[in-house]
């Protein structure tokens, strides 16, 4: 099979293949807001499509492109790994790769959160999500979980017990038992780990969904609750881990100890899917608690050669390259670049987020005219706004985002970590550009509101 003359040949009939077996509404929303494109080649921050067109990717894949695309180390590995025709997944056996990356990354984790001596490997987040809460249970032999308001852990039964919109619960019927709590409503948290029967309270340290990010004393004063009251404290940094808010861990910036830590996303280097826990051998050992027991948790695939190598791979370039103090300076420039936007439009309400994980939160404006667009967008659906804006900055620009959540006005940027100053300061163009046309009402922007949402009752 020659795969290249097989994508060569029907790259066309990727949308109706998608419409035919795969996921019909998506591929209609994907049509609808100018989002599909025939990609063709990947390469640092940017895509390319099929005309040689480019584009300024700050989607980055949901937050896998740390390294940004095609990096010559990942690809380099991997070639090396499938031409050495090594035995992959004789699963009665200690793989030498999973040996290697679970002792690289405690050694890189071990020097913000330390004591994390312990690695269980997965092929996505939200299995390290579940991991994780199986793992509370086993070692409090307690039931019920605590999660914060618009938290996001993952798809899957138990995670979406932990999620805090009911956007993503509805449907599915009777979850986990989980309570949720406000973001730093220490008195709440606290009201429900006295009752004892918590086995953890799970928390990114920076929302994936809405970049919503913790008061200061939130996070250290929840986790001296969790001990307080013999709950386990999972810190979720699937998203905000391996560099992506310009420390290794995001819960770095508050100096947090945590009991059981998740990533995934950014290890897999943008190729292979992989995920892992990180976890105090003592809890490790209330789950494999005697040779009978060594398998009680595990998986198929979780320490398959690629992802252990792309693994590898990510943790040394993101050391080689210095990419976490990248993000730190790129993000302070893009931070501080949108912050200037605030005084310039209205209805900009809010710039947050860490390192390379921002985002723009957008509200009613005060003036007369544009309050009158504004009602006319929201009334329509709720975070038209935001959806527009994401809209506009492809169109004009050729600048890939996200809104980030269900309905809510925020868009949201995850620029991979090789990302430099000349980048960062096209992506501040086309935003600045795409708000000043937003805020004298020309350019089109609105319109496409109405045509957007003309063309989904449409369809
Ligand atoms: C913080 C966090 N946890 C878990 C997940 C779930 O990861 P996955 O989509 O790989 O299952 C995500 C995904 O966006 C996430 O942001």
């Amino acid at each position: 099979m020659e795969i290249t003359k097989r994508i060569e040949e029907r790259l066309e009939e990727r949308t109706e293949l998608h419409r035919k077996y795969v996921n019909p509404a998506l591929a209609k929303v994907l049509q609808i807001i100018d989002y599909d494109v025939d990609y063709a080649r990947g390469q640092g921050a940017y895509l390319y499509d099929r005309g040689g067109n480019r584009y300024l990717d700050f989607l980055g894949g949901y937050g896998v492109y740390q390294l940004g695309r095609s990096h010559p180390v990942l690809k380099k590995a991997l070639h090396e790994l499938i031409d050495l025709d090594r035995p992959n997944l004789i699963q009665m056996d200690c793989p030498i790769l999973a040996g290697l990356l679970a002792e690289r990354l405690t050694k890189m984790a071990g020097r913000s959160y330390p004591g994390l001596d312990a690695v269980f490997f997965t092929n996505s987040g939200a299995e390290s999500v579940e991991g994780a809460l199986k793992f509370a249970r086993a070692a409090t032999k307690r039931d019920r979980f605590v999660y914060l308001d618009h938290a996001f852990h993952g798809l899957t039964l138990g995670a979406l017990s932990v999620n805090g919109s009911e956007h993503f619960r509805d449907g599915f019927g009777t979850l986990l038992p989980a309570t949720p709590v406000p973001m730093n409503d220490l008195d709440a948290l606290e009201g429900e780990l006295a009752k004892k029967d918590v086995a953890a309270f799970i928390a990114e340290p920076i929302q994936g969904k809405g970049v919503y990010v913790p008061d200061d004393h939130f996070l250290p004063e929840a986790q001296k609750l969790c001990r307080k009251h013999g709950a386990v404290f999972i810190v979720d940094e699937v998203q905000a881990g391996l560099g992506r808010t310009g420390r290794f861990f995001g819960g770095e910036h508050w100096g947090l100890d945590p009991d059981i830590v998740t990533v995934s996303k950014a290890l897999s280097g943008g190729y292979v899917p992989v995920g892992a826990v990180l976890l105090r051998r003592e809890i490790h050992r209330k789950t494999f608690s005697g040779l009978e027991r060594c398998v009680v948790h595990s998986n198929t695939f979780g320490q398959n050669e690629l992802a252990m190598g792309a693994g590898l791979a990510t943790l040394e370039v993101l050391e080689s390259e210095g990419l976490i103090d990248n993000a730190a300076a790129r993000g302070e420039r893009f931070l501080s670049g949108l912050r200037a936007m605030k005084d310039r439009y209205e209805m900009l309400h809010d710039v947050r987020g860490a390192g390379l994980m921002v985002g723009i939160e957008f509200g009613p404006p005060k003036s007369l005219t544009l309050k009158a667009a504004w009602k006319a967008l929201e009334t329509m659906q709720a975070g038209l706004f935001a959806q527009l804006v994401v809209m506009g900055l492809m169109h004009d620009h050729r600048f890939l985002t996200q809104v980030s959540g269900h309905r809510v006005n925020i868009v949201k940027f995850l620029p991979p970590l090789i990302v430099t100053d000349g980048q960062v300061d096209d992506a501040l163009n086309a935003i600045d550009q795409t708000l000043e046309k937003a805020h004298r009402l020309r350019g089109g922007l609105w319109d496409m509101g109405k045509e957007l949402v003309k063309a989904a009752l449409r369809k």
